[in-house]
């Protein structure tokens, strides 16, 4: 369905069939993972279910498409320094699908179920498609650009909420603690006084889906990854949200510290984020 993007079968219909066809896999795996390794961090984990799942959508992707590149999470070593160095070559691409196998690892792992897998495809560095499967509720998320996201066929459309105080907003805690959570956690405290609620649900590409769908007004985390946002940045963008870095710059795929709204609260959210970096709470 994209004008921009050739192949026999629709990009689209193939990033949903390789997520859907992923996705049941992963659900049927819930509770026999063979293989749990740690990466940078003990709070960073991988199976062989996120490394099968990757390889599964890979080959169902070059099946299609055998010239385009491939972005995906258990492909890169970890850290924020390889992920960006993988980031720049990968830009260079004029077709480049960033995948997410399993974006919510922890719950995986856990049995809470709330995780799913993230597929976008970007053409010349803008991400043209972008396709999130939940296999638990089997809820499909579909964004293209330009002509709308839908969940099952269905619109998405961003919340009404014009104020955080009325808002409730998503938020996540990174796994590099070094790093990325002291920040966080200042955003973090700022948003759980002003809003209604927060919730922190452990997958940053559903959360995304669930501000398309109305379902959340905002979200809001530090030191994200490309394969963690790129389909959900779509999507959010697409139901008529707004997609941002922290300092308010237009999201592209290098954003790491992201915040994503209903548009209508963007500005308080930004402000409130600001106002604690400044003060330091
Ligand atoms: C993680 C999840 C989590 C977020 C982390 C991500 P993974 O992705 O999206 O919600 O807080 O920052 O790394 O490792 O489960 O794919
Ligand atoms: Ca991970
Ligand atoms: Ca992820
Ligand atoms: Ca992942």
């Amino acid at each position: 369905p994209n004008d921009n993007v050739v192949g026999s079968k629709s990009p689209t219909a193939v990033a949903i069939n390789s997520a859907s066809k992923a996705g049941e896999w992963i659900k049927s795996r819930l509770g026999t993972i063979k293989q749990l390794d740690t990466k940078l961090s003990p709070q960073d984990l991988v199976t062989d279910v996120d490394k099968g799942a990757e390889l599964m959508i890979r080959k169902l992707i070059l099946t299609h498409f055998p010239d385009h590149d491939i972005l995906g999470e258990e492909g890169v070593p970890p850290g924020a320094a390889a992920s960006e160095a993988a980031l720049a070559k990968a830009s260079t691409s004029e077709y480049l699908w960033i995948i997410d196998p399993v974006d919510g690892t922890t719950n995986f792992v856990h049995g809470f179920p709330f995780f799913c897998v993230s597929i976008a495809l970007a053409y010349r560095g803008e991400v043209v498609v972008g396709v999130i499967y939940d296999p638990i509720r089997d809820e499909l998320f579909v964004a293209e650009k330009g002509k709308g996201a839908y969940v099952h066929g269905n619109p998405t459309l961003v919340s009404e909420d014009a104020e955080l105080s009325n808002s409730v907003l998503a938020v996540g805690f990174n796994p590099d603690r070094e790093f990325a959570l002291p920040m966080n956690m200042k955003g973090i405290n700022a948003l759980a006084l002003e809003t209604r609620s927060i919730r922190a649900g452990g997958s940053a590409a559903l959360h995304l889906a669930y501000v398309a769908a109305g379902r959340l007004s905002g979200y809001y985390e530090v030191g994200l990854n490309a394969w963690d946002v790129a389909a959900g940045a779509l999507l959010v963008k697409e139901s008529g949200g707004t997609v941002t870095d922290t300092a308010g710059n237009p999201y592209h795929l290098g954003v790491r510290h992201l915040v994503a709204t209903n548009g209508k609260i963007h500005n308080e959210l930004l402000q409130s984020l600001a106002a604690a970096e400044a003060t330091g709470i």
